[in-house]
């Protein structure tokens, strides 16, 4: 595998120079490019479903994929926005961890109306926001205790309607599953739902696998729901161990330092630390480049990786989320198993191997594209990744 690395020349510049350099570089590994396609396919092609979800471990790069897909949306739409000045092509918030205990809806509405960055609510949503008094250059939106929080809904529903953006994509969305007793579960998509369908903008929930306890919600909701699976490379597929060794030769051509460091080397000690997910190991080269170019150092050694390395306990605790998620997503075949059984289908499906419709074939057609990049064997009983769309 040839790959270009860093420009010679930034060996020259200032150390701050050579860590901004590191901390922008984006690598397109394998199931990054999976779950971004299986979203963007969805926001081109959502076939009646008005909710995205998009879990995965912490740290895998969620929010990562997210700034690639609001890049992608900006650059398709810009022909349009020629046209149509009004038209935001993406707006993106983030899902606020309560205080409190109980998610804070009227703070979600105020961040989702600046994230419009709204000279709108003046004009359009003058009617709900009669109360409130806006000025300086739209970002903040001074609001008075008056305004209630149905008022700031409206609001945002009319920013939805106007500003037509292909996807409403919600950051950290797992922080919506979080209330106190009093309100349920169900109510709290419920109300995300109905705002999608109002306003006929599709919302997109990216976030932890804490977001999976919206799959058990009713029939009548999750029809309308396609979930998108981001996880990390797992141990236990020769493929996956692949891709994660060729992510870690990818950056060892990619630290800014004379000497190029071997990750490669010690790739078992670099899963173990990073659980096999992207960003977690992008965040700990990145803190061991920090002390390389402190100390002036050629290359990053074990002695670097080993001084930045998250704690065993902390690893553990991720490893540990992690997998409860991958434990409810296969819980989630199992199911699709038994509703085969209840068809009828069973042995009509183990004929043709056409199990779980739309989701397998997007699947099995990542899977083969995988394929191609020589990342090696897949295991049939590998766990979903990408799309999977949610059939009642
Ligand atoms: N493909 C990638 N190439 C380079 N850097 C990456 C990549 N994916 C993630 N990162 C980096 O890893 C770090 C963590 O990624 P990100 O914030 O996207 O993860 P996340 O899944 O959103 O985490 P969290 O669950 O904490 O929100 C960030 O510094 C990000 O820039
Ligand atoms: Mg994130």
């Amino acid at each position: 595998m040839s790959i270009r690395g860093f420009p010679r020349e930034l060996l020259d510049r200032p150390p701050e120079e050579r860590l901004a350099y590191f901390k922008d570089y984006a690598l397109a590994h394998p199931l990054l490019r999976t779950a971004y396609s299986a979203l963007m396919h969805v926001i081109r092609e959502p076939a009646g479903a008005s909710l995205i979800s998009v879990c995965g471990p912490t740290g895998v790069g969620k929010t990562t994929l997210l700034r690639r897909v609001q890049k992608e949306l900006i650059v398709q739409a810009l022909p349009d926005l020629e046209k149509n000045r009004g038209r935001i092509p993406v707006v993106c918030v983030e899902a606020i961890a309560p205080d409190s205990g109980n998610f804070n809806w009227k703070d979600y509405y105020i961040r989702a109306l600046e994230a419009f960055n709204e000279p709108l609510i003046n004009k359009k949503a003058d009617v709900a926001l009669r109360t409130a008094s806006y000025s300086g250059e739209g970002k903040h939106i001074p609001t008075r205790s008056r305004v209630t929080t149905d008022e700031l809904r409206r609001a945002l529903e009319q920013a939805l309607r106007h500003r037509r953006p292909d996807a409403f994509i919600i950051d950290e969305a797992q922080h919506l599953t979080k209330m106190a007793s009093g309100r349920r579960l169900q109510d709290q998509l419920d109300s995300i739902k109905s705002l999608a369908n109002l306003s006929g903008i599709l919302h997109v929930l990216v976030g932890t696998y804490e977001l999976l306890a919206f799959r058990e919600l009713s029939g009548q909701l999750s029809r309308r729901k396609v979930d998108i699976h981001f996880p990390r490379y797992r141990a236990e597929y020769k493929e996956d161990i692949q891709a994660f060794i060729n992510v870690l030769h990818t950056f060892e051509h990619h630290l800014p330092l004379q000497e190029k460091p071997n990750l490669v080397q010690n790739w078992e000690y670099c899963y173990e630390r990073s659980i096999g997910s992207v960003g977690v190991l992008k965040d700990w080269l990145t803190r061991a480049l920090v002390s390389a170019l402190e100390e002036g150092a050629s290359t990053l050694s074990l002695t670097h990786l080993k001084q930045h390395a998250l704690s065993i306990s902390q690893c553990e605790k991720m490893a540990t989320e992690a997998l409860e998620g991958e434990a409810k997503l296969k819980e989630d075949d199992e199911a699709n198993g038994k509703l085969l059984r209840i068809l009828g289908m069973a042995e009509i499906v183990s004929k043709t191997g056409n199990a779980g419709t739309a989701n397998s074939n997007k699947q099995k057609a990542a899977a083969s594209k995988r394929k191609s990049n020589r990342v090696g064997e897949r295991k049939p009983e590998r766990d979903p990744v990408g799309v999977k769309d949610h059939a009642g």
